[in-house]
């Protein structure tokens, strides 16, 4: 049985700023379409098999609890799995739950397959409120009764599950991805409206399709669901990482380097590639590929994040770094979450001149970046810092990277093949000795 990361350990990353990545990178599976996928495997009796899953620490948790719940689950290698979630209950009592955001799937999985749930109120990223009661209006319109009983766990329950027509009242994903679920194996038709489109949600309910459920229009405003009695197994490849690609597409862009980053799909990527092409970035894209180029110090921009197909609030953190040494002044405008600005002070420490007011950063392009001991907040604005330490003069630490972990595989593994100057340490190691280690290495 293979050993996965489930309990992060306390790391940190120590880059030597200055280098420009070059060569080609793979893109993994995406993590924010596994969380809905190995969700919904549970919810047939016989087996899935799911393919090109990425080996990240919310994946990894996710298993470890339906595991937990009485599912087979058979790690074939780091991205293949078998589950059968026939002998699975329907109480969720995971730890791990309460720390990520996907763990709240398993509601609507559940509450499809056995008309009641119970699992607790998820956690996630600190990027400002993280509420829930756009899935739990879906539920109660499918006729659940549904509340957060004592120790914040998520009860819903069911005497038979019907149909309905159900209007969000503002465009989510996990609650597109939750009703979508529970909807699947509830009778009648259901009509979701104002529903979220990110390529996650087609990847779900392809997902949900190859199963033999019967939905219709995800990826658009209108998704209509016709319930099933019963979901048959399947196997299934998940789509790459849009988010994983947009990261290393902004890296290649901030580190003046040439990057192909590969496995991926050229049309969910079209918002970062438009705003790095206006910025004087040249993106040339391929049938899975898009390769990154950039010699001279690029140009401002403004941006605003929307959901899908605006450009994506988890490239926010991303292009914010970039734009911090661009020319002239950008500004970043975040719409979706209302607090996802706290890694700025950590740039602010490296010398980049930005000022929040609200929920739009002001951003004055600085010629270089000083590197500096930072912290990694939140999983993007972890990956984002890490650009800024690699295009920073010195050395910069980033604390804390068990959060870039939950959604990156290998993050360090693949810059450092990309040329990158960066290793991961033991939190207690001291940096400043390490740090001495690799310059001398670097000049043997
Ligand atoms: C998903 O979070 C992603 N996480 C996030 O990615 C991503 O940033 C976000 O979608 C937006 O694209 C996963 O898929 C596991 P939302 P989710 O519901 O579903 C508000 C990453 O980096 N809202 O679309 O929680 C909410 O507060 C993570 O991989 C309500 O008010 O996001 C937010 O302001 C970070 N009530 C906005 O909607 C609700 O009932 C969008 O949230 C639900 C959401």
């Amino acid at each position: 049985m293979l050993a996965f990361s489930i309990i992060p350990l306390m790391s940190k990353y120590i880059i030597h700023g200055g280098k420009s990545l070059a060569g080609d990178v793979v893109i993994n599976g995406a993590k924010n379409a596994a969380l809905g996928i190995v969700a919904a495997s549970i919810m047939s009796d016989e087996m899935v098999t799911i393919e090109n899953l990425p080996d990240v620490w919310d994946i990894n948790v996710l298993l470890d609890a339906i595991k937990e719940m009485g599912a087979i689950v058979d790690r074939v290698d780091r991205h293949t799995v078998k589950i059968v979630g026939s002998m699975c209950s329907s109480v969720v009592d995971n730890e791990n739950m309460r720390k990520m955001r996907g763990s709240y799937y398993l509601l609507g999985a559940l509450l499809g397959k056995y008309k009641r749930a119970q699992v607790p109120l998820p956690g996630g990223c600190n990027i400002g409120s993280r509420p829930v009661e756009q899935h739990i209006k879906g539920f109660k319109q499918l006729g659940a009764r549904v509340e957060i009983t004592y120790g914040g766990i998520l009860s819903a329950e069911a005497d038979a599950l019907k149909g309905s027509h159900i209007f969000f009242d503002i465009v989510s994903v996990g609650a597109t991805i939750n009703v979508m679920l529970a909807a699947s194996l509830s009778p009648g038709l259901t009509i979701l409206e104002n529903v979220a489109k990110e390529p996650h949600i087609v990847d779900v309910a392809n997902f949900l399709n190859s199963m033999g459920a019967n939905i219709k229009g995800a990826g658009t405003d209108v998704i209509k669901i016709r319930g099933v009695e019963k979901l048959h197994g399947s196997t299934y490849s998940i789509i790459p990482d849009q988010i994983e690609a947009g990261t290393f597409m902004v890296a290649a862009a901030a580190t003046k380097g040439d990057v192909l980053i590969k496995n991926i799909i050229p049309k969910h990527m079209e918002a970062i590639s438009a705003k790095l092409s206006e910025i004087g970035a040249e993106v040339i894209e391929n049938d899975d590929s898009i390769r990154v180029v950039a010699k001279g110090r690029l140009s401002s921009a403004q941006i605003k994040t929307f959901a899908y197909p605006g450009f994506p609030t988890d490239m926010q953190p991303q292009m914010t770094t970039l734009l911090a040494l661009s020319q002239g002044t950008s500004t970043v405008t975040e719409n979706i979450f209302d607090n996802r600005f706290k890694y700025v002070d950590e740039l602010a420490r490296m010398g980049a001149d930005i000022r929040v007011e609200g929920n739009i950063a002001i951003i004055t392009g600085v010629e270089k970046l000083t590197g500096a001991s930072i912290c990694s907040p939140d999983l993007r604005a972890g990956a984002a810092l890490v650009i800024a330490g690699m295009v920073a003069n010195g050395y910069t630490v980033v604390e804390q990277v068990e959060y870039i972990e939950r959604g990156y595989e290998e993050f360090e593994v693949k810059l450092k093949s990309l040329g990158a100057t960066i290793e991961k340490v033991d939190d207690d190691v001291d940096e400043v000795l390490y740090a001495r280690k690799m310059a001398l290495s670097e000049v043997s």
